[in-house]
C-alpha cells in the first residue's frame, strides 16, 4: 500500500519512516511533487492534520495522513498548544520559540508539559484520527542535538535526558508522534 505522509519536516519523516513496516510504501510531499506549504488554518491539531491530508488526497488522489502536534505547559495554561510552531512569530523558528518559552518559565516552579500530537488519515475520502501524548516537563536550558523543535528542553517523564539527547528509538517508543504513529499502523494492518 502506497501512503502520503504530508510533511516537509524531514525529521518527522525519519521518525515515522522508522516505525513502518514493509508492507506499507511511505511517500513524502516531496516524492510526490508538492512543494508548497499547506496552510493550517484550524485552531484545533485535529482540524490542522486534517486539513493536511484532505488537501493530498483531494489533490493527488492518494490516501494520505498528516501530523499536528502541540507542547502544552501547565504553568502557561496550556500554551503555546496549536500555536506552538508560531509561538515566537511567523517566522517559526525553533530558536526563538526555545528562547521565549524558557523567559515565560524563568521564575516558574511547576515546570510540567506534555506533547500531544494528532495524527489525521483520509482513507477512501473518510477521515480516522489517531492521538499520542507525552508527559515530561521543560528543562531550565537546552539540552542535545538530536531531534528539531523544542525536543532540547523538553524531558519525559522516567527519563533524565531531553528529547535532544536521546536516541530515535527512545524517543519513537515513547514519544507523542511514536504513540499516534503506532496506533495509525495498527489500524492500516488491520486491513491487510
Ligand atoms: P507541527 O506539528 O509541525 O505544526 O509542529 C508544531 C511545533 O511543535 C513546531 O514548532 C515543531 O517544531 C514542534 N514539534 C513538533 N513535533 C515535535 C517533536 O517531536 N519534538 C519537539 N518539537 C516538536
Amino acid at each position: 500500500m502506497k501512503l502520503v505522509f504530508a510533511t516537509h519536516n524531514l525529521n518527522k519523516l525519519k521518525e515515522v519512516q522508522a516505525l513502518i513496516p514493509s508492507q506499507i510504501t511511505l511517500v513524502s510531499l516531496t516524492d510526490i511533487g508538492c512543494l508548497e506549504d499547506i496552510p493550517e488554518t484550524s485552531n484545533t491539531l485535529e482540524g490542522n492534520a486534517k486539513l493536511k491530508a484532505d488537501y493530498v488526497t483531494q489533490k493527488y488522489n492518494l490516501p494520505c495522513f498528516a501530523d499536528d502536534t502541540g507542547l502544552l505547559v501547565n504553568a502557561l495554561k496550556g500554551a503555546p498548544g496549536v500555536f506552538s510552531a508560531r509561538y515566537a512569530g511567523e517566522q517559526k523558528s525553533s530558536d526563538d520559540n526555545m528562547i521565549k518559552l524558557l523567559s515565560e518559565l524563568y521564575t516558574e516552579e511547576d515546570r510540567t508539559a506534555k506533547f500531544q500530537t494528532v495524527i489525521a488519515l483520509n482513507l477512501n475520502n473518510e477521515s480516522l484520527f489517531f492521538e499520542g501524548i507525552v508527559e515530561g516537563e521543560i528543562t531550565t536550558r537546552r539540552k542535545g542535538e538530536k531531534g528539531f523543535g523544542y525536543d532540547p528542553i523538553f524531558k519525559p517523564h522516567g527519563y533524565n535526558q531531553t528529547f535532544a539527547e536521546l536516541p530515535l528509538q527512545v524517543k519513537n517508543d515513547i514519544s507523542h508522534r511514536g504513540i499516534a504513529t503506532k496506533k495509525l499502523i495498527n489500524y492500516l494492518q488491520k486491513l491487510f
